[in-house]
């Protein structure tokens, strides 16, 4: 099996992420039958996509003339065994409800082809554990969307010890071929990155509300005041690199906290941006080029965030 024997996608479930991600691989030209075990569901599926379309349009993101062939491209039924049979790669986006998760990836199990891939959406529970006694344990993977997914890149992929290479490989090439960001991981874990990240960022929000330290509109204007700008350039660990891997090191030591691998990082002088190496490697350029760089960015961003008035409230 390669990329190119994928050619008709199957999504089970039309709700939040559902509809958005049927919609990913109709632009990208595939045939998609979208399922759900409730009709109104499907109906509004059908007119979220649409109106998806629609603002794509006005970004340019997709002509306003391929639109009625995109959703043409869409199948939205309610006979799972149906659409079973004719899938190449599924995508598992019902309800996060163990029992629900399991009786769908055993119907999928009765009906679809050997072949066919089998992913999950699932955001935090085991599906490998849920499903564990499926025939073909190693075409089941996880494709992790962030929502919206029809407008961000990322797509955390997350197998099991025993997903095959090829079942990876064609999950990773799949997600190029629709234009989005793949990241492998090296095994699935409730949450995978983003939402883990942000799972700390929300307990430190509660923490701050709670205490009445700051107000919930503060905590928003903090964040997008700073990392809003700082972030899509530098990410969460280059800005260690910047903040200097030495001063991270004296603030952990104070706090009781021993991470072995900065640990190693200043043992071998590598201290982020002012030593030329930290967790990236600056290549022998200097300091200030990188300064100059990473301030070019961030004044692009802050210039675009004020013109759009980013820091008021939606
Ligand atoms: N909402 C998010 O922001 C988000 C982000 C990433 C991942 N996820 C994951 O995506 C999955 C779906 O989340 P959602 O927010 O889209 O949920 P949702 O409730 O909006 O949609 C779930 C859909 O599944 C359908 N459904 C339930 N049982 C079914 C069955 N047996 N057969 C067919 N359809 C069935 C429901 O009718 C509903 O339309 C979950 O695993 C969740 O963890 C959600």
């Amino acid at each position: 099996m390669n990329v190119n024997s994928i050619k008709r996608i199957l999504i089970v479930g039309a709700g939040t992420m559902g509809h958005s991600i049927a919609q990913i691989y109709a632009q990208a030209g595939y045939d998609v039958d979208l399922v759900d075990n409730n009709d109104e569901k499907l109906i509004h599926a059908i007119r979220l996509i649409e109106s998806n379309l629609n603002i794509l349009a006005e970004f340019k993101r997709v002509y306003n003339e391929e639109i009625p062939k995109i959703l043409n491209r869409i199948n939205p039924t309610t006979n799972l065994k149906k659409a079973a049979e004719n899938a190449d790669l599924i995508t598992e986006v019902v309800s996060e409800v163990p029992e629900v998760k399991k009786s769908v990836f055993f119907q999928l199990d009765k009906y679809c082809s050997e072949e066919a891939i089998l992913a999950s959406n699932t955001s935090t529970l085991d599906i490998f554990k849920i499903i564990k006694n499926i025939n073909k344990i190693e075409r089941v993977i996880t494709h992790h969307y962030y929502a919206p997914p029809h407008i961000i890149p990322l797509v955390e992929i997350a197998p099991s010890r025993k997903t095959s290479k090829e079942v990876i490989d064609v999950s990773i090439r799949i997600m190029e071929k629709v234009g989005k960001k793949p990241i492998l991981m090296k095994k699935f874990a409730p949450l995978y990155i983003v939402n883990k990240i942000q799972n700390a960022i929300t307990g430190a929000m509660y923490e701050l509300i709670t205490r009445g330290l700051a107000t919930p509109k503060q905590i928003d204007l903090a964040l997008k005041t700073s990392l809003g700008i700082k972030l899509p350039v530098v990410g969460q660990i280059q800005s260690q690199d910047f903040m200097g891997l030495d001063l991270i090191n004296d603030i952990l030591k104070t706090r009781g906290i021993n991470v072995n691998f900065i640990n190693d990082k200043i043992e071998q002088g590598h201290l982020g941006v002012k030593s030329g190496k930290g967790f990236y490697d600056y290549k022998g350029r200097s300091e200030q080029e990188i300064l100059e760089k990473r301030d070019r960015l961030c004044l692009q961003i802050l210039e675009l965030l004020e013109k759009i008035n980013a820091f008021d409230p939606i």
